[in-house]
């Protein structure tokens, strides 16, 4: 059996500390894991099944004799790093924005569109963590009757914008119980001009704003929903629009998602059953108990949960449904790790010849 050279780009970071657990617990079979990240986490050591690594800096030659890269430092380093390890023959996984428009780039959810992984050159990317939930929500529903629309509504955790800002989140947060004014430094994103507190507050701005008035989460979102279910980012087939908000939540992306079906003759409960019969979703939808997602009960799960369904009374055809998963995990962490095991499965751990 083929064993492999693995190695964690931004292993230290909130996403990169779960692809280590992740991968610890694939069907990967690893011959040796390299962490690498920034040259401040030089020398730190990491536990990988029962084995302490020592985290190097990323270098271009850090690449040399590695087969698969795990990626999520940021979209300027996997810009800058990612064609380094495609050039000494790596495949890579990358979860940052950076290639996920390009056209020979597959942009995969495992169990919907994982055939694309057939077409890569190199690097696969890994969806936004916002859309691997709305779609692997919404891909049942979509095989059995169609979708025209959707418009979304996002509530996403602060870990879905890495350490730094979860760690700012809990100082405000300490800061106002202790009577303190609260230090803003990060958030909604590091990249604008103005930053504002999250404990306490909403921010309807994530990633920086287009000239449309769109934010570029928000674009991403649409998109790339676009490029998974056909295969074309710009496809006119499915309307897709989508507002973006940062809440004061550790881990957890909750969306409520309004589609309209093409067959109106579905129904609440036969939506109910498809969600339920599919793996990988979990459906929590029982008004008469208080039966809901919560992203409490979804941190650390690998599912995405699905509840609140039901049927627009004004819109032929029309539903609501409210969309709950770990977003480290089901949009990071374990998408990334899935892809990786999908690569191996199909024996597609090399470059195209
Ligand atoms: P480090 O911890 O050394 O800064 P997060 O998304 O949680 O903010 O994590 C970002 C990850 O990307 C961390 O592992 C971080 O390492 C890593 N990183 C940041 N800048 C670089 C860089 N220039 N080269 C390699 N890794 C980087």
């Amino acid at each position: 059996m083929r064993e492999y050279v693995v190695a964690i780009l931004g292993a230290t970071g909130a996403v990169g500390q779960r692809l280590i657990s992740e991968l610890e617990q694939s069907s990967i079979p690893v011959k040796k894991l390299k962490l690498l990240a920034s040259k401040r986490s030089a020398g730190k050591k990491l536990k990988f099944k029962n084995q302490k690594i020592t985290v190097e800096e990323a270098q271009p030659d850090s690449f040399n004799g590695v087969d698969l890269v795990l990626s999520s430092a940021g979209g300027a380093v996997s810009k800058k790093l990612l064609p380094e390890a495609v050039k000494h023959g790596a495949v890579c996984v990358d979860n940052t924005s950076a290639y996920r428009m390009e056209d020979n780039v597959p942009l995969v959810v495992p169990g919907v569109n994982d055939k694309e992984l057939a077409n890569h050159h190199g690097i696969i990317a890994n969806p936004n963590c916002s859309t691997i939930q709305m779609v692997a929500a919404l891909y049942p529903i979509y095989q059995r009757w169609g979708i025209k629309q959707i418009i979304v509504s996002t509530y996403q955790a602060v870990s879905g914008a890495g350490k730094a800002a979860w760690d700012e989140m809990l100082n405000q947060a300490q800061a106002r119980l202790n009577h303190q004014d609260l230090k803003a430094e990060i958030l909604p994103t590091a990249a604008d001009k103005r930053h504002y507190p999250m404990a306490f507050n909403l921010l309807p701005q994530i990633d920086v704003f287009e000239d449309d008035g769109y934010t570029h989460e928000e674009w991403k979102m649409i998109h790339e929903t676009k490029k998974i279910l056909l295969n074309d980012q710009n496809a006119g087939e499915i309307k897709v629009t989508a507002t973006c908000v940062r809440v004061p939540i550790e881990i957890g992306h909750g969306e409520t998602v309004y589609f309209v079906v093409n067959d109106s003759s579905a129904t609440t409960a036969e939506i109910q059953e498809e969600i339920a019969k599919t793996s990988g979703l979990v459906l929590q939808d029982d008004p008469s108990k208080q039966v809901y997602p919560q992203p409490l009960l979804a941190a650390g799960k690998r599912e995405t949960f699905v509840g609140r369904i039901r049927q627009d009374q004004e819109n032929d055809g029309a539903f609501q449904m409210w969309v709950v998963a770990d977003n480290l995990l089901r949009g990071a962490a374990s998408n990334t790790v899935e892809i990786a095991e999908c690569l191996v499965r199909d024996d597609l751990v090399h470059q195209a010849n």
